[in-house]
């Protein structure tokens, strides 16, 4: 296979941490199987910002888009920087100038120990969730009217175009017949919100049906967020807009064992695209070692999956669900290892393909 380029951006706090990990996992998983990658490592963050005032340069998107295959991140934000604005520019940024509109969450028990839920087997949790990335709430526009004054007024507007709804509905279908899933679950809140929500049901409907041998599905994302805790058997395929997408997979991170397990892609198919861990930044874990590295680590395995190294991204999955079973894991999982001795742990456990 021709050599693939990815780029790595740690961040910030535990993200620099974390992602070590992932390249130490890397590393090995060149050997064990042969993958012919070229790393190069950029220092946006935080302390550039802080130090330098940048925060995405000029160009970037230009130079990832055109020398890289992938991009591996770590996490955005720090507590010097309370605005925001630099994680703003880099990871809303890319996701948004790269256009990577599909943000693949999935949500799978590893072992029946780690969910906080009662009674549950690894088989009741395993579903992916499609949230759209590059509109919706997350589009910027809004404003304020008497700003500081007793009257003020700020408006927080959302954006849902025709072609965005449609992209990420039909990803979404396509990837449950191309896995063979059996239900897509679009989760809105249309009930209130009467002009997005509406757009979103009829698109629903439509790309609907062009899959007849799937079951589409309709819940309130309130709703959901309930049966997500009741009844997560239900779940297989889940498309939902930006903001709702984002609280979803937190609550889904929760049930699959926590936020340091859950893994993501930022994705336009065919084009360079952005994978990272679901958390952030987490200021108060940083430098102790404490940080839980499986969800860089996945998120690793997500990202070879979409550069063609399928065989290497399920040898790492496996090597994590081993190290788990095996309670080779940080503390949030139960267990009593560093950051650093889980993804040797996991590295080690590795097989030659
Ligand atoms: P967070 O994900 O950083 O942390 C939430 C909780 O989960 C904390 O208790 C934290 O200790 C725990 N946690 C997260 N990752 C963990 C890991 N790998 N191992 C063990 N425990 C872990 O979310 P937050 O506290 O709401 O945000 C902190 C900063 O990160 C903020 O600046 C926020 O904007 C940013 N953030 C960035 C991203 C991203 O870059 N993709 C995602 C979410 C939040
Ligand atoms: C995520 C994060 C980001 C988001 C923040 C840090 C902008 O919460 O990746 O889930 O809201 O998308
Ligand atoms: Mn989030």
């Amino acid at each position: 296979m021709e050599n693939k380029r990815v780029a790595v951006i740690p961040g910030d706090g535990i993200g620099p941490e974390v992602v070590s990990e992932a390249l130490r996992v890397l590393d090995r998983t060149r050997e064990t199987h042969r993958l012919s990658i070229e790393l190069a490592h950029f220092d946006w963050g935080a302390d550039k910002f802080l130090s330098e005032g940048i925060t995405l340069p000029p160009g970037a998107l230009d130079m990832l888009s055109s020398e890289f295959d992938a991009i591996l991140a770590g996490a955005f934000g720090d507590p010097r920087v309370p605005s925001n604005k630099h994680a703003e520019d880099i990871l809303l940024g890319i996701r948004r100038g790269l256009d990577l509109y599909i943000n693949l969450r999935p949500v799978r028990l590893l072992d029946a120990r780690l969910t906080p839920l009662r009674d549950r087997q690894t088989a009741d949790i395993d579903f992916v969730v499609f949230r759209e990335n590059t509109e919706g709430a997350y589009c910027g526009a809004g404003g304020f009217l008497k700003k500081g004054t007793a009257d003020e007024i700020a408006t927080q507007e959302e954006l849902n175009t025709r072609r965005g709804v449609e992209r990420i509905i039909v990803a979404a279908f396509e990837y449950a017949r191309a896995t063979g899933r059996k239900r897509v679950t679009m989760a809105d809140k249309s009930n209130v919100q009467r002009f997005g929500g509406d757009l979103w049901q009829r698109v629903y409907r439509e790309v609907s049906l062009g899959y007849p041998e799937l079951e589409a599905n309709h819940q309130y994302v309130d709703a959901m967020a309930m049966f997500m805790v009741l009844d997560p058997k239900q779940y297989d395929v889940i498309v939902s807009n930006n903001l709702f997408g984002d609280i979803l997979t937190d609550l889904g991170a929760a049930i699959q064992g926590g936020l340091g397990l859950a893994a993501s892609g930022n994705i336009h198919p065919g084009r360079v695209s952005l994978f990272e861990p679901v958390h952030g930044s987490a200021p108060a874990l940083a430098g102790k070692g404490f940080a839980n590295p499986l969800g860089a680590i996945l998120t690793l395995a997500m990202m070879l999956e979409y550069l063609g190294y399928k065989t290497a991204s399920e040898a790492i999955e496996k090597a994590v669900r081993e190290s788990i079973v095996n309670s080779e894991t940080t503390r949030d999982l139960g267990g009593k290892l560093s950051t650093e001795e889980v993804g040797e742990a996991v590295s080690q456990r590795i097989q030659t393909s």
